[in-house]
C-alpha cells in the first residue's frame, strides 16, 4: 500500500491536508497522527471494518481492547452509559490531557473496539493536531500506539514510518510526544477509582480529586503465570527493543559501579552494549554507547525520551542495555511500569 506522508504546523493547521485524512477515516482507512503521550493509530472506533484493520496493521492481539479518543466534552455523551460524578470531576480537571477513562459503553461502540468488553476507554487528547483531526473526522477514534505489538511506542513521525510505512493510507506528523510514554489510565467502573496503566497524570495528581484512588497492585510486578490483569493490553509483552534490556536498581554510585562491571563481563564475551544514563552520571561509563534521557530532576525528560532512546540503541545495533532505575513516585511510577516491561522485570538490585 502507497502510505501518504503529510507534516502539519499545530500553529496554522492546513485545511485540505485536514480534509484528506478525515476522509481517510470516513473510508475505513487507517491514519497515524501524533498525540502527546506517544503517536497513536487510528480509525473510526464506530466502524467494526475499520477497526478490525488496526489489529492487523499491528499485529494485536485481539483480546486487548482499544481507547477512543474524542475532540471535545461532548463527544462522549452517546458513547458511555452513565458517568459518575467522580469521572466527570477527573474529565474536568485532566482533558485535554494524557488521560483515559474507562466507563460502561454504549451499544454504538462495536466489541471489536472493546475487544469484547462490556467497558471502553474513552480520552481527549490535549494535541490539537489530534483534536482537528478528530473533529474533521466527525467520528470518535479508535487509536492504539502506532507501533508494531510488542515495540516501544513511537513519539516522533519517523518512528511510525519505521513501523507502519506501507502498511497503513496515512502517517502525520508535527510534533514530538512531549509526555512520550501512554495516557493514565483510570477504571471508573468501580470505587474508588482504579489506575490500570501509570501514566503522565500521576496519583497524586488523582488523589486531589479524590484521595482514595489507588494504583492496581499487580502492574509493577512480575506478572505470574495465568494472571489476567485488568487492562488486558498489560499482560503481553511490551515496550520492547530487539536488544535484551537489565535494569540495576539501587542507590545511585552502586548503581554505577554494578553497570561497569556488568559491561566488562559482556565485552570479553564480545557483546556490544549500550547504558541507559542520566545527564548526572553519563560520564562515569566505559566500554558501551552511553545515552542519556536527561537528568534525574527532570523526570519529564526521562519520560519524554524513554521509548526513543530504547529504538535508538536498536539502531546501533547493541546486544543488551543496561539502564539505571528510577525511584516509583510520582511520574516516576510511569516510567518504572514501562522500563520494567521493556526489560522483562530483569531487575538487578544493588
Ligand atoms: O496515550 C495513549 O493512551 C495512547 C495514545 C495513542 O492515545 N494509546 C494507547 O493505546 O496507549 P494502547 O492500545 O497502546 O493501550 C491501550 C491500553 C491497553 O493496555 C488496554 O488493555 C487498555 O488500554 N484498555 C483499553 N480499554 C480497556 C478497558 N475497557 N478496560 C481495561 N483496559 C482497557
Ligand atoms: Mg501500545
Amino acid at each position: 500500500m502507497d502510505t501518504k506522508v503529510k507534516v502539519l504546523d499545530s500553529n496554522n493547521l492546513d485545511k485540505g491536508i485536514l480534509e484528506e485524512i478525515a476522509q481517510v477515516i470516513k473510508d475505513k482507512g487507517l491514519v497515524a497522527f501524533p498525540t502527546e503521550t506517544v503517536y497513536g493509530l487510528g480509525a473510526n472506533a464506530l466502524d467494526e471494518e475499520a477497526v478490525t484493520k488496526i489489529f492487523l496493521a499491528k499485529g494485536r492481539p485481539q483480546d486487548n481492547p482499544l481507547i477512543v479518543h474524542i475532540g471535545d466534552l461532548e463527544g462522549i455523551i452517546p458513547l458511555v452509559k452513565n458517568i459518575p460524578e467522580v469521572a466527570k470531576v477527573l474529565m474536568e480537571r485532566f482533558w485535554p490531557g494524557p488521560m483515559t477513562i474507562i466507563l460502561e459503553k454504549t451499544s454504538l461502540i462495536p466489541d471489536v473496539t472493546s475487544a469484547g468488553l462490556k467497558s471502553i476507554g474513552i480520552r481527549m487528547p490535549k494535541s490539537i493536531i489530534a483534536r482537528n483531526i478528530i473533529k474533521a473526522a466527525g467520528v470518535p477514534i479508535a487509536a492504539p500506539s502506532a507501533n508494531i505489538s510488542g515495540r516501544p511506542s513511537p513519539t516522533d513521525i519517523e518512528r511510525c514510518i519505521e513501523d507502519l510505512k506501507g502498511k497503513i493510507e496515512y502517517i502525520v506528523g508535527g510534533e514530538v510526544s512531549e509526555v512520550g510514554l501512554e495516557s493514565t489510565i483510570i477504571d471508573c467502573t468501580v470505587t474508588p477509582p482504579c489506575v490500570l496503566r501509570p501514566g503522565g497524570i500521576t496519583l497524586e495528581m488523582l488523589r486531589e480529586i479524590d484521595e482514595n484512588i489507588y494504583i492496581d497492585k499487580a502492574i509493577m510486578k512480575k506478572p505470574e503465570k495465568d494472571f489476567k490483569p485488568k487492562a488486558p493490553g498489560m499482560k503481553y509483552r511490551h515496550y520492547a527493543p530487539k536488544a535484551s534490556v537489565k535494569i540495576i536498581s539501587g542507590e545511585l554510585q552502586k548503581t554505577i559501579a554494578k553497570i561497569n562491571e556488568i559491561v566488562q563481563t559482556y565485552i570479553d564475551e564480545g557483546k556490544k552494549v549500550g547504558i541507559m544514563a542520566t545527564e548526572e552520571t553519563k560520564d562515569r561509563y566505559k566500554g558501551a554507547l552511553v545515552i542519556s534521557l536527561g537528568s534525574r530532576n527532570n523526570l519529564n525528560s526521562i519520560g519524554k525520551n524513554l521509548f526513543e532512546t530504547l529504538r535508538a540503541f536498536d539502531d546501533n545495533k547493541v546486544d543488551i542495555i543496561l539502564s539505571e532505575a528510577f525511584e516509583e513516585v510520582g511520574f516516576g511510577i510511569a516510567i518504572m511500569n514501562r522500563l520494567k516491561k521493556s526489560a522483562g522485570f530483569n531487575i538487578i538490585d544493588v
